[in-house]
């Protein structure tokens, strides 16, 4: 399904300053990584931290950044900042049940080809791997803004989950499995396109039972 010319490997130091120009041009209203925070990413959870590589130019081209929490001690709500550790995954949890999506983006020169799909399949590969409960992450919804004076996001998230309406992101990670929790507003700063509003979502081992005493969040449109 990937093409040939990509493949999808762990993160490296040579990544450090590719990712953080393809960061500047998809999220143009906030600060991209700093190689320094790269590398402490890699410090923490080298194994969380995933590109995809565009093989004859053997250049990054994409992301996708995780870490394992214990959630029970935060709320599923909670901004970016604070799952995160305001970006320095220092809350990373060796025994958490949950590996937390902190980001998924492809360069635009490079979307489309299914690539975030597999960069999302490889952090499954290690929730399968490392025997977690299940995957949980934030997604954008950059179609919400335009539209944010007439349709409350609730609204906006239930019909991209049924399908009539579809958003540049959130319609991408539905196709790749995840179902949605709820809408959240805050979870980043500057998000402008979204309203500055997301939908947590969550995608569940098939294999992995919850751990004693925690549960599932019912889903939008589904069943967990
Ligand atoms: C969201 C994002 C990561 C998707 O990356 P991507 O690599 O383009 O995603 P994929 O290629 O796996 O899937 C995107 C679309 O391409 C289609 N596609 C996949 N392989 C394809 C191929 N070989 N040829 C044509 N289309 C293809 C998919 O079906 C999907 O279709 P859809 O948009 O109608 O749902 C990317 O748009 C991005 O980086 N956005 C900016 C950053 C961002 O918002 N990240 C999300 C944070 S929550």
């Amino acid at each position: 399904m990937l093409p040939a010319e990509y493949r999808i490997r762990l993160m490296e130091p040579t990544d450090y300053a590719p990712l953080g120009e393809i960061c500047r041009r998809v999220y143009p209203h906030d600060q991209p990584y700093s190689p320094a925070e790269l590398a402490e990413h890699r410090v923490v959870y080298p194994q969380g931290q995933f590109v995809a590589e565009h093989v004859p130019s053997r250049t990054a081209v994409g992301g996708h950044f995780t870490l394992r929490l214990h959630l029970a001690d935060y709320h599923l709500d909670d901004p970016w900042d604070v799952l995160t550790a305001k970006g320095t995954f220092s809350d990373h949890h060796p025994a958490g049940h949950t590996l937390y999506g902190a980001d998924v983006f492809v360069s635009p020169d490079h979307q489309h080809h299914g690539l975030a799909h597999a960069l999302t399949d490889a952090t499954r590969e290690l929730v399968v791997a490392e025997r977690l409960w299940r995957m949980v992450g934030a997604s954008r919804l950059p179609g919400y803004a335009a539209v944010a004076n007439t349709v409350p996001a609730d609204r906006y998230i239930r019909e991209v989950v049924a399908g009539t309406r579809t958003d540049p992101v959130l319609s991408a990670h539905l196709k790749d499995g995840w179902q949605v929790v709820k809408a959240i507003h805050g979870y980043l700063q500057n998000d402008l396109e979204s309203g500055n509003w997301a939908a947590v979502i969550q995608w569940v081992n098939p294999n992995g039972p919850p751990p004693a005493g925690e549960a599932l969040p019912p889903t939008i449109g589904g069943s967990p």
